[in-house]
């Protein structure tokens, strides 16, 4: 079987961050997201990967290379536009020929990953597999209609959702999904909609088999859903220090601090994770933070917040919480008159003052 993973796309929800970056790089507890997608299909015997890339391709070629360091081997597939995930499969025909192959979401994080799945697609004879997981607002999501154990319907995103069970961003599919996909058009969002190929192979009569998510996933293209999949992934996270911490600091619970970092006169209470060459002076670190390399925090507090290379948050009085700052990011405090926020914020920000 081979893999397909969409790492393309626009990312508008998580803009500004997506103008410069890809959103499948965003680190959750320090690793992108995107690598957690691939360590899946690997874990599931699946090597020989495509990756759908966009805008982004150079930055995502330059951090996964060949796969070499999984044991995988990538090819990438450029697409010139977000034009649908449906599209996304139509341009990889030649790469995944007459094969089976499963495609996952280059944003989506399963706890469990994805192996149980393509074992009960080898061996269950079905044309397509899909995977649904009970959420409380289906009408965000692609949701399925079941009659009895069969999947009968599939619809984007409805106004009036016909379950609670939304599409979680892993499909397995046969080489008849093509056919289904060459009788699409662009959808009311100009996008070739698998949900709509999914719905094709129904009504031709192809076998669609459903499997249920029971372990915790995420799609982490929304900042509270980024920062949610970051708590559960630091919650395994165990205890090692790397880095020098000085006696004046304390550290309570699983924390990890890697190399290069120095912390002084500072709190940090885990799960958290630190990465690399940070400098953390008269700090709180809360729980739930990622901070990733060369991130300086001093007289600053932080908690449940995910922060990325080189950012620096200093002099603060009140805590930052619940926030993504982006790379080479500079929050500082001016003591300046009279006593004011003054902000140069780029294009598409978010800024929430809670005073
Ligand atoms: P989405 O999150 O559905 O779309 P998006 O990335 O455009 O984000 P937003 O809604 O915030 O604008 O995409 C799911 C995954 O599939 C994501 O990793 C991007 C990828 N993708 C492609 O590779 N090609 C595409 O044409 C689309 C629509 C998505």
């Amino acid at each position: 079987m081979k893999g397909l993973i969409l790492s393309g796309g626009s990312g508008t929800r998580l803009r500004p961050l997506t103008y410069t970056s890809a959103k499948q790089l965003i680190p959750v507890a320090n690793k992108p997201v995107l690598f957690y997608g691939i360590e899946h299909l690997v874990e599931a015997g699946v090597t020989e990967i495509g990756i759908v890339v966009g805008d982004t391709a150079a930055e995502i070629e330059a951090a996964v290379d060949d796969g070499s360091r999984w044991g995988a081997h990538i090819t990438y597939i450029r697409q010139d536009a977000p034009r649908g995930l449906a599209h996304a499969v139509k341009i990889s025909r030649s790469f995944l020929g007459d094969e089976p192959f499963i495609m996952y979401l280059g944003d989506n994080i399963l706890r469990d990953g994805v192996k149980d799945f393509v074992d009960a697609f080898d061996a269950g004879g079905a044309n397509a597999q899909i995977l649904a997981a009970t959420v409380p607002e289906p009408q965000r999501f692609g949701v399925i209609e079941l009659d009895g154990d069969r999947v009968v319907r599939v619809v984007e995103k409805p106004a009036d959702p016909p379950s609670d069970l939304a599409l979680v961003g892993v499909y397995l599919f046969d080489h008849h999904v093509f056919e289904a996909i060459e009788t699409l058009v662009p959808s009311a969002r100009g996008e070739l909609e698998i949900t709509e190929a999914i719905q094709r192979l129904i009504d031709d009569g192809r076998t669609v088999h459903w499997q249920e998510v029971r372990g915790w996933w995420k799609d982490t293209g929304h900042l509270d859903d980024l920062l949610e999949a970051n708590r559960v992934v630091l919650r395994t996270l165990e205890r090692r220090i790397d880095g020098e911490v000085d006696d004046a600091t304390r550290i309570d619970g699983e924390v990890v601090i890697e190399a290069g970092t120095t912390v002084t006169a500072s709190v940090i209470r885990g799960p958290a994770v630190i990465g690399r060459n940070c400098r953390l002076e008269n700090a709180y670190i809360g729980p739930y933070t990622s901070l990733a390399d060369g991130v300086r925090v001093v007289a600053a507090e932080l908690e449940h917040c995910i922060v990325l290379h080189e950012a620096r948050i200093e002099g603060l009085e009140g805590r930052i919480n619940a926030s993504l700052i982006g790379r080479q990011a500079h929050i500082f405090a001016t003591g300046a008159k009279p006593r004011a926020h003054r902000l140069m914020v780029g294009d598409g920000c978010r800024v929430g003052i809670g005073e």
